[in-house]
């Protein structure tokens, strides 16, 4: 499983990426919004900094608009990712902006039959949200990614999972258990990922230890 910073913040991405382990970054307007940016300002800021996959969603609600807004970011940049909701009318889009080699993300997926049908829309990636299932009570990894997981394997289907709403380590650890592609997650979850207290004190009792032996002479 491949991981993926979900965040227009640039301060965020620019420290992620110095990791060395986060290889796309997605988006969605209201992380966009939430930084006073508009779409284009975000994919020019964004793009211009790291050379990374990145994922960015239309605003327009019918597929004309969604093919419109889609090619003019395609434009932009080529290899820029177009996020189309999981409608009737995002379905329609992904189709022709897929045909004509515009990679697509259909995103805001909440069943395994909207999966599908992305995937036969032309789909590079199905974007499951995990924790959007937790709130509500359903366990997202067992009753959705576990699904679709299974779907694409059966069928032999050419679309990537990217597990969004990806909040908690337990989350991360269960997609990756699950077979997921990508995880995108937010830049806390991304620290949270690597923090635990016997390393912390394992450390620190390294660092006592060593430090009695530099004091000797
Ligand atoms: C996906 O790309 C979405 O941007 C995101 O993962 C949603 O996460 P949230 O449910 O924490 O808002």
């Amino acid at each position: 499983m491949r991981f993926y910073l979900d965040t227009a913040n640039l301060a965020e991405i620019k420290k992620a990426i110095e990791l060395g382990v986060v290889e796309g970054v997605t988006t969605n307007p209201s992380l966009v919004a939430k930084e006073g940016l508009n779409m284009n300002e975000a994919i020019n800021v964004i793009t211009n900094i790291v050379k990374v996959p990145m994922f960015v969603e239309v605003t327009a609600l019918e597929s004309e608009g969604m093919i419109t807004e889609g090619e003019a970011f395609a434009s932009i940049n080529k290899d820029l990712v177009i996020k189309l909701p999981c409608t009737w009318e995002g379905i329609k889009a992904c189709k022709i902006l897929s045909d004509k080699n515009i990679k697509v993300a259909i995103t805001l997926i909440f069943s395994a039959n909207q999966a599908l049908i992305a995937a036969r829309a032309g789909a590079s990636y199905v974007a499951p949200f995990v924790g959007r299932l937790n709130d509500i009570s359903q366990d997202g990894v067992a009753t959705l990614i576990k699904d679709i997981k299974e779907i694409i394997d059966m069928h032999k289907l050419k679309v990537e999972i990217v597990a969004a709403s990806v909040r908690t380590p337990i989350d991360v650890l269960n997609c990756a258990k699950a077979g997921v592609d990508i995880a995108t997650v937010p830049y806390n979850t991304l620290v949270s990922l690597l923090k635990h207290p016997l390393t912390d004190s394992g450390l620190e009792k390294f660092m006592s230890d060593w430090a009695t032996i530099e004091n000797i002479d």
